[in-house]
């Protein structure tokens, strides 16, 4: 539950009322509507007390009857709701019998559970806005293939594992792989208009264009199109106000580096390069364009430094190459990390997070360590 969620919908506040007290048997309805917090919706995955949905409970000695309000009349989840909330009420002590009773929220409800989730139809999502404190790091590269991606699903599961809440945007449109290497194909849950992030194996949540494709099927759109795409990913989707949302960025400087610039101008923009001198003099482009874009740049990564030798642990710098400390000049930022080859790294469903006490993973460690610690720039508002 988002501090923004109760603020806005003033759902989800305490009821302590012990007027409610049922002194035949100590049950009380803050007692039952707590109990209530830990039955989600199905399809909405949230609970169902902050969603309004619990609108009267009654208690009769041993007998609770809740009636719940479903945002459409012929929801198929029914049975599945009346049995979580059967099973986690009559872990309740006191609680012999659970009655529930379906109604079905009016259109107003309904409105106002849309505008509550995603804030209404034109913003962008609240983690998106500039008083969120949600920091929003896009993963930049010039060249492709250098390993946006994998810095960008790492680096979140570095955070995660720093105990920051994390999020993550596939806005590569075309070449979509953050579900493949977060292992979770599925589509997303998309209730009322609003768009669920996906939860992979790992836990870490996710969304993505590749999840609204079938896997394989090539996507042929117009810098017009994909723009349009991408607005609706941070507007339509659910994001819970994370610490950071990580942005795995399409290679390049094109459009969809000046439209996260324009309409996020909070967000950080990390380079990663590999140490070929190509590939840095390309990443260097990219950072330029998101410090004209007036983007922060939160540092450079420069993956696939070195090997180690299995025997001895010696570095080996297959590529040879300066290309982070060059990045990090010309840009006058600094490097966060150096992140050795892996043979494991296939690019495979699971293959792509690093094993935590790994030589990377712990090269991830540090860098989210640097983001976590940095300053962030209060934005001046012009009035
Ligand atoms: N440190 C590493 N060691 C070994 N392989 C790696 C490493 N980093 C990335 N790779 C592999 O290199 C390939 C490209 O990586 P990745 O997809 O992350 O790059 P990208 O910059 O996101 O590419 P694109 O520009 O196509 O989006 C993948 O197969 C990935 O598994
Ligand atoms: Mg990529």
């Amino acid at each position: 539950m988002t501090e923004w969620f109760r603020k806005r919908t003033g759902r989800g506040e305490r009821n302590d009322n012990k007027a409610d007290a049922n002194p035949a048997d100590g049950l009380t309805e803050a007692g039952i509507r707590e109990a209530l917090r830990d039955v989600r919706d199905p399809e909405i995955g949230r609970d169902i007390v902050s969603l309004n949905m619990v609108r009267q409970i009654e208690i009769r000695d041993s007998k609770v009857k809740v009636g719940v309000a479903l945002t459409t009349a012929g929801c198929p989840l029914k049975h599945r709701i009346t049995n979580d909330i059967t099973d986690r009420l009559k872990m309740v002590e006191g609680v012999e019998a659970v009655d529930v009773d379906f109604g079905v929220m009016t259109d107003e409800d309904r409105q106002n559970l849309l505008t509550s989730l995603h804030g209404g139809p034109t913003e962008l999502a609240p983690a998106f806005r500039d008083e969120s404190k949600t920091r929003i790091i896009a993963v930049v590269s010039g060249k492709g293939g250098v390993g946006k991606s994998t810095v960008a699903v790492n680096l979140a599961a570095a955070l995660d594992r720093a105990g920051k809440s994390v999020e993550i945007l596939d806005a590569d449109v075309h070449g979509a792989s953050v579900p493949v290497m977060l292992g979770a194909l599925g589509k997303p849950n998309v209730v009322e208009g609003v768009i669920f992030p996906i939860e992979s194996p790992t836990g870490l949540k996710f969304i993505s264009m590749g999840n609204f494709v079938s896997e394989g099927q090539a996507i042929i759109w117009r810098a017009p199109i994909v723009n349009k795409a991408l607005t609706q990913l941070m507007r339509d989707v659910y994001w819970d106000e994370p610490d950071f949302i990580i942005v795995d960025m399409p290679p390049g400087t094109g459009d969809v580096a000046l439209t996260v610039a324009q309409m996020i101008p909070k967000a950080e923009a990390l380079v990663v390069t590999t140490p070929q001198a190509d590939a840095a003099r390309v990443a260097v482009k990219a950072g330029k364009m998101a410090t004209q874009a007036h983007l922060k740049l939160a540092g450079v990564v420069e993956n696939m430094s070195y090997a180690e030798c299995p025997e001895c642990g010696h570095e080996m710098r297959i590529f040879g190459g300066d290309g982070g400390e060059r990045v990090a000049g010309e840009l006058g930022s600094r490097i966060l990390g150096r992140i050795p080859i892996l043979p494991d790294a296939t690019g495979e469903p699971g293959r792509c997070l690093f094993d935590e006490d790994s030589t990377p993973a712990r090269a991830f460690d540090e860098i989210a360590a640097s983001i976590a610690q940095m300053k962030v720039r209060k934005r001046i508002q012009v009035l």
